[in-house]
């Protein structure tokens, strides 16, 4: 072994186990109730968790490099214990074609944690199938940005999918922000777009992923479909349409009720992603829309855990099993012999607080400015490589 993570508890086989894990090339080798080892993370008052996958981040960089960029923003997530992004491709030049694939290749060679990439979709069907072997999955934009694609559009793509049996999946982002301006962000922009995709997936037989559902309604819809799974952001659990000045996000914060609906429906939900989505300051305040969440992701459910609003299983579901298995990440989202050594070690008795200055998101601020709990990543390994050491980055 090169080393271990030891006397630790370990999510293993869908139940906590006291074990220590034993580590060499990347790869995680054994796991068993007594490693000898001279090397070694002492685990001890600790949980091991598979490493987080945080399915939804605009890691930006290339013309976009003043908001974030490929090196802070893969700082920014091991530093929230997060081991894999899946980044989104709304970016300027935006992922719409293999040059494009190629050449965010290039800008992740010497990333922190894995990154892998969404291809985007805007009047490119034959770059449909070049990108495919390059990519995690596909994204689609329905709202007002330029990459939207319309709804006569939309039918052809899925036809496409059909014909050519391409088995990625794809996001979806459904909510026309347009549309949510111009009737006063209400709900329904959201959950008309959720009965669209829903029918043309049925009708074409099309595994599609809902992004950042903010509805109990629009989870409802997406729970009677088996074609469909779907995620929901920690800032429509957390944050509510009054907390403060510069709120502006798309999907918009909604109302207290509407939180209490996504915290009980929780249990139809795939997965919590961040939608990391940095922006400076001065841009914020001119209207930019969407906030940065690679690095309170994780201590803020592990503080729900706390609270017991959550159970731990289902936070490992939500954050790493369930993405793994949504877009194919075969070696990762568990802890077991032979899968890819990225973990994650959390401290249910670790106080926080948030504070933008502490964050390495290039952006340096948070719209959790100050917010205390308890829970927090202490070590995150990527590859076996340990990122983070008791809370602190290491070189
Ligand atoms: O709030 C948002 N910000 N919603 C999106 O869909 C895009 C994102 C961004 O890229 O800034
Ligand atoms: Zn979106
Ligand atoms: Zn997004």
């Amino acid at each position: 072994m090169d080393y271990g993570i030891v006397n630790g508890k370990v999510y293993y086989q869908d139940r906590w186990v006291r074990a220590d894990i034993g580590i060499k090339d990347g790869e995680i080798r054994v796991i068993k109730k007594k490693l000898d080892v001279d090397v070694y993370i002492d685990a001890y008052n600790k949980c091991v968790l598979p490493g987080v996958i945080d399915a939804h981040v605009h890691l930006r960089d290339m013309n976009q490099k003043h908001k974030e960029d490929f090196k802070t923003g893969t700082l920014a997530a091991a530093h929230g214990g997060v081991t894999t992004v899946l980044d989104m491709p709304n970016t300027e030049p935006p992922t719409t074609s293999l040059d494009a694939i190629n050449q965010k290749e290039e800008l992740r060679r010497d990333t922190a944690v894995h990154v892998e990439f969404f291809g985007g979709i805007k009047n490119n069907l034959p770059e449909i199938m070049s990108m495919k072997d390059k990519i995690i999955g596909y994204k689609i934009y329905m709202d007002s940005t330029p990459l939207h694609v319309s709804k006569p559009e939309l039918r052809e793509i899925f036809e496409f999918f059909a014909k050519n049996k391409i088995n990625k999946r794809i996001s979806v982002h459904v909510d026309d922000s347009e549309l949510t301006k111009r009737i006063g962000k209400q709900k329904i922009s959201e959950i008309r777009g959720i009965e669209f995709i829903s029918n043309l997936s049925r009708q074409f037989g099309i595994k599609v992923n809902i992004c950042h559902v903010s509805t109990p309604e629009g989870i409802k819809i997406i729970s009677q479909n088996p074609n469909l799974t779907c995620e929901v952001t920690p800032h429509h659990l957390f944050l509510n349409e009054e907390n403060f000045g510069f709120a502006d996000t798309n999907p918009p914060l909604r109302n207290q009720r509407d939180i209490a609906g996504l915290w009980k429906n929780l249990d139809q939900v795939d997965i919590i992603a961040s939608d990391h989505a940095p922006h400076t300051m001065e841009e914020k305040h001119e209207g930019a829309e969407g906030f940065p969440g690679l690095e309170t992701t994780l201590p803020l459910l592990l503080n729900a855990i706390v609270c017991r609003r959550l159970l731990p299983s289902r936070l490992i579901a939500l954050i790493s099993r369930n993405p793994a298995r949504i877009f194919g990440l075969t070696d990762k989202g568990e802890i077991k012999p032979g899968y890819c050594a990225n973990l994650t070690i959390v401290d249910f008795h670790k106080k926080y607080k948030i504070r933008g200055e502490d964050l390495y998101t290039k952006c340096g601020w948070t719209p959790f400015e100050g917010w205390e709990g308890k829970g927090a990543p202490t070590h995150t390994i990527v590859d076996g490589r340990i990122l983070m050491k008791d809370g602190v980055l290491l070189d």
